[in-house]
């Protein structure tokens, strides 16, 4: 698949199979997502990798009962680290950059995700003090996107776009 057949091949997918994922596909990802760009190079997030099948149930009641959470084998949740973006740019970084790295890198972990055949959505959705606590995040790494991950237990549900014209605002 070249990259314009994966982002076309992606959907958000909300039932997974039991089927495992397989370790280098994994790897795989998560290596896609540490090749994303982020400010200065600084990096302003952590990625924590959830296989337990207990807190992948926690999440899924913590992202207000999406039960597929707990149906992926796996679940990233991608978390901002204010204080590494910080060091650089002061304000813009904590309140924007470390944002910014964070959901870049998840959307390089998700288009991988469809690289490699596996299907995956992402949830913006939980309570986020909850899942800090599930994941044991540290205080200053804050959840801002959960990312399940698994094979595909049903066909997606193709959904529609704004038109470009209504979105592109050439000046
Ligand atoms: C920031 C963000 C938050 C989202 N949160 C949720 C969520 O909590 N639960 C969910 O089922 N889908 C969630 N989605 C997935 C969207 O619903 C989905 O991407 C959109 O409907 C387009 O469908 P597609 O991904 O199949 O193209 C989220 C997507 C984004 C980008």
């Amino acid at each position: 698949m070249n990259f314009f057949e994966v982002v076309e091949k992606r959907h958000s997918i909300r039932a997974f199979a039991t089927e495992p994922v397989e370790p280098e596909k994994l790897q795989q990802i998560l290596e896609t997502a540490n090749r994303a760009p982020s400010a200065g190079n600084l990096q302003g997030y952590e990625i924590f990798v959830v296989k337990d099948a207990e807190t992948r149930a926690a999440l899924a009641k913590a992202a207000l009962e999406q039960g597929f959470i707990a149906e992926a084998p796996v679940v990233l949740v991608f978390c901002t680290n204010a204080a590494r973006s910080a060091q650089k740019y002061g304000r813009r970084g904590e309140t924007l950059y470390t944002i910014q790295d964070a959901t870049i890198a998840c959307t390089f972990a998700m288009l991988a995700v469809t690289a490699v055949n596996l299907s995956s959505v992402w949830v913006g959705a939980f309570n986020t003090e909850a899942v800090q606590e599930i994941i044991g995040a540290p205080s200053g790494i804050v959840p801002v996107a959960i990312l399940p991950i698994g094979y595909a237990a049903v066909e997606p549900r193709l959904t529609p776009r704004r038109e470009l014209a209504d979105i592109v605002h050439t000046i």
